[in-house]
């Protein structure tokens, strides 16, 4: 897709923690790339709140694997403030999922904050609704618990996930 006023197609921007990616994250990924000419699924090295369970080279290798199907995405990382990013990737828009109405007041202010620092726009995509319980979160407390979440996750992910479970029991048996 190109825009009237880009010589270039228009390149969108989903950040995350992706700590791991869900299938929730997927359907995003997916909807989204329909809607740009590129869609760069951008890993934030260090989340401000924790720090992450996987890797960043763990994360990389799950969401390629997982988006492997989806022809104009790609992966990528950053570190440091997601409007810095956007101005140097030289994105047109920040694409975020939206699963309830929770998430829409932390996204408002973020939304607002990197409009104000980068004057790119957040766009939002209504999770699907059989994904609006799913968050990277309660999916690894779930599995690490002993619980099922393969239907939460996308394949590759749910290989490391019980790769990363095995040796975490071996570390402490
Ligand atoms: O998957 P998450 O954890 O909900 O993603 C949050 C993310 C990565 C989008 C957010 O933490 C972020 O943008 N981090 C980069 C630091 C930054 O720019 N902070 C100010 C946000 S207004």
């Amino acid at each position: 897709m190109t825009d009237g006023n880009l010589s270039r197609p228009t390149r969108a921007i989903y950040p995350g923690s992706f700590d791991p990616p869900t299938h929730g994250h997927l359907d995003v990924a997916e909807r989204a790339a329909k809607c740009f000419g590129e869609l760069l699924v951008a890993i934030v090295v260090n989340p401000q709140k924790r720090s992450p369970m996987f890797s960043l080279d763990e994360r990389v290798a799950m969401l390629q694997e997982s988006i492997a199907g989806i022809p104009n995405a790609r992966v990528e990382h950053f570190r440091g403030l997601l409007a810095d990013y956007v101005k140097a990737s030289q994105a047109d828009v920040i694409v975020k999922g939206l699963r309830v109405v929770s998430d829409f007041e932390s996204e408002m202010s973020a939304a607002m904050m990197n409009r104000s620092l980068s004057d790119v726009d957040t766009l939002f995509l209504m999770s699907d609704q059989k994904y609006s319980f799913v968050s990277s979160s309660l999916v690894k407390e779930v599995f690490f618990l002993g619980g099922d979440v393969a239907s939460l996750v996308p394949d590759p992910v749910l290989r490391l996930m019980t790769a990363k479970r095995a040796s975490l029991q071996e570390t402490r048996s």
